[in-house]
């Protein structure tokens, strides 16, 4: 499928998941090329009276609001987020995602975490009987001693670790960290996979949402689906 074909079905996805949308919410904005289309549709609910205030996952999210004409809250404030909508780079049958191939999985993992709902959207592609193989998975880690955390990272997946770049330089996020790409055959058991992560020191976040998923929103050729997740 072209690029313009899969892109529509992101459109679709994008404009299925505003629908949740309320007056009066805050909502937290994803990054990435289906997010822009949620933004843009977010910003047409605005023009047309809605009441509604964003929390931006990125300073690209944020000038895509801004000039949707979405109201932004203070980051540095207490937030209530009533739903975030996100993309994703992967997702299991148990709705299980990879995030971070832009780069943005700290804030959006923050975002999603503090939100009631958490709305994923995806074009059909997206979806994987198994996380892992061709997505490598991201994680943020601090700069200082990376070369560390990458060994300590390998031994525990067993899996080449390579520090993303940009121009031949490592890529700095948005909160002045670096991210390494774990080359991950099969991620079979991304829940304990996460934690054991998480208690390697330099590790800031890694791209796994595990059991965070409330409604998975799929753009297909045959027309979009909405999947709710069921609470155990
Ligand atoms: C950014 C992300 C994106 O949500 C993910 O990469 C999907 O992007 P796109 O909607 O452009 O396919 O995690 O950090």
């Amino acid at each position: 499928m072209s690029s313009e074909s899969l892109d529509s079905l992101k459109k679709a996805a994008a404009f299925r998941a505003v629908e949740f949308i309320r007056d009066g919410m805050v909502v937290g904005l994803g990054t990435g090329t289906t997010a822009k289309h949620m933004i843009i549709a977010l910003g047409d609910k605005v023009r047309s009276g809605m009441k509604l205030r964003g929390v931006p996952t990125s300073t690209e999210t944020a000038a895509l609001a801004t000039q949707a004409g979405i109201p932004l809250i203070d980051s540095e404030n207490r937030w209530e987020i009533d739903v975030a909508i996100d993309g994703a780079d992967q997702v299991d049958p148990d709705f299980n995602l990879i995030k971070g191939g832009g780069g943005a999985l700290l804030k959006e993992k923050i975002v999603a975490a503090s939100a009631k709902q958490f709305i994923v959207m995806v074009d059909y592609t997206k979806q994987a009987s198994v996380l892992g193989g061709s997505f490598p998975l991201p994680i943020e880690v601090i700069p200082f001693g990376w070369g560390g955390t990458a060994r300590k990272i390998e031994a525990l997946t067993g899996s080449r670790v390579v520090l993303r770049e940009r121009n031949g330089v490592p890529l700095k996020t948005e909160n002045c960290h670096f991210i390494v790409d774990v080359h991950i055959d099969r991620l079979d058991q991304p829940g304990e996979l996460e934690t054991a992560l998480n208690l390697i020191p330099g590790v800031v976040e890694t791209g796994l949402f595990v059991g965070r998923t409330h409604v998975l929103i799929i753009g297909t050729p045959q027309g979009v689906r909405t999947l709710h997740v069921p609470r155990k």
